[in-house]
């Protein structure tokens, strides 16, 4: 079995941790144990670039019980969880091509190793396997016929080749369902994000001022728990919207050139490049600590900070301290996605919904990709409402139902006043 791995003797280990993540995903299990009966994926092939976590090992594991051939590999070169990618081989008998600290040679010689497996099916995390893909489609497109995609970042990417007309096969944007981004991007985001922090700094956040880059899902789940662990926060945004919704959350808003005077700890959730550049870190206090949370590592102009003060020093497991002058400033996972570079990424409740909505829309484009366009296409609206009621279900809470009185009245225009 192909497989690129840091040391099987980890497997033990990582058994245990899939093992335990996946007393909590009641959703994925419930589908996992359909697809052991109805193979629904029978005789696919399925590449998968995602995290390797035990949260992910639960999905490769579903997607096997269906009849799918997986193959995964990393999508992000530090979040690989070296126990989980051993286990998945060692126990499970999954190929798996991913090593945590892997340098971007060998990144993508394990992202071409996935196109070798001449996917059918491509379940994407910020989109690599597409866009390796599209830049050689005559190479790789070959018995591709669908895919998915699981984050905001892929998804732009995704709508920039629609847009211009270059997409090349459908691919089902996982992140727009309700039940993955209103929970995953906000409350996983939230959480993991100042897990990674605390677990890399140890910081005391009470009391400090912590400056959210970005509103967006993530940015308000952030800003939500760094405020419940005591911090004032700030927040900076290029939307109007978004800053007026954040300033009635009860944030200070404003620019980043004025928030870097007074932060004492930084997060980047934008999606965009260069959002705390040279004349930031500059003003910044002495102590300062800057991380990124968004997909890819372009948030912090790392490049342009290495030239202000070229040799960093490890002080911490995750942190390096940049000195400029007479001050210092710390910087988290090497600009890394902080959840999953210095914590174990969101917590396997609120994967279970992101990881069911992977397995069912790889199961709809499975029946359904004779008749889909080269487009990107929304979950369709019954599988986001099956993973709620089956995740409230698994939580015992209950709903009310429509009475035939209220039914009636949603539909008239004759009631008023
Ligand atoms: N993205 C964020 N957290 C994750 C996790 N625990 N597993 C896989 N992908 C993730």
């Amino acid at each position: 079995m192909k497989h690129h791995i840091k040391d099987a003797a980890l497997a033990p280990k990582g058994k245990a941790r899939i093992e335990w993540a996946g007393t909590q995903m009641p959703v994925l299990r419930s589908i996992a144990k359909r697809f052991a009966k109805e193979k629904p994926l029978k005789g696919l092939r399925l590449s998968a670039c995602l995290h390797v976590t035990c949260e992910t090992a639960n999905l490769m594991l579903t997607l096997k019980a269906g009849g799918a051939q997986t193959l995964l590999v990393a999508s992000n070169p530090l979040s690989t969880q070296d126990d989980i990618s051993a286990s998945l081989v060692k126990d499970y008998g999954i190929p798996v091509m991913a090593i945590r600290g892997e340098d971007r040679k060998t990144y993508y010689s394990h992202i071409y190793a996935a196109l070798d497996h001449r996917p059918h099916i491509t379940m994407d995390d910020g989109a690599d396997i597409v866009s390796a893909i599209h830049k050689e489609p005559k190479k790789y497109l070959r018995d591709i016929v669908a895919g998915t995609e699981e984050t905001t970042t892929g998804v732009i990417r995704l709508r920039s080749l629609e847009a211009q007309g270059k997409l090349l096969y459908p691919i089902v944007a996982v992140n727009d369902a309700d039940t993955k981004h209103f929970f995953d991007n906000r409350y996983g985001t939230g959480q993991s994000t100042m897990d990674g922090i605390l677990r890399a700094t140890n910081y005391l956040v009470a009391g400090s001022t912590v400056v959210v880059c970005g509103y967006g899902w993530c940015g308000r789940g952030v800003a939500a728990r760094a405020r419940g662990l005591g911090a004032k926060v700030i927040v900076t945004e290029v939307s109007p919207l978004r800053a007026l919704e954040a300033v009635m959350d009860g944030h200070q808003v404003m620019p980043v050139a004025q928030a870097a005077r007074v932060g004492d700890i930084f997060v980047t959730v934008t999606g965009n490049i260069g959002v705390i550049r040279v004349e930031h870190f500059r003003a910044m206090k002495d102590g300062a600590v800057v991380c990124n949370s968004g997909h890819f590592d372009v948030e912090l102009d790392l490049a342009g900070l290495r030239k202000l003060s070229p040799k960093p020093r490890i002080v911490r497991e995750n942190v390096e301290e940049y000195r400029i002058g007479s001050k210092r400033v710390f910087v988290i996972a090497e600009g890394r996605l902080v959840n999953l570079g210095a914590a174990e990424g969101h917590p396997a409740m609120v994967m279970d919904m992101s990881f069911a909505n992977q397995a069912l829309s790889s199961e709809w484009v499975a029946r359904h990709h004779d008749s889909l366009e080269r487009k990107v296409y929304r979950v369709p609206e019954d599988i986001d409402a099956e993973i709620a009621r089956i995740k409230l279900e698994s939580m015992g809470v209950r709903v009310d139902r429509l009475t035939a009185d209220q039914r009636h009245y949603l539909k008239a225009w004759e009631a008023g006043t």
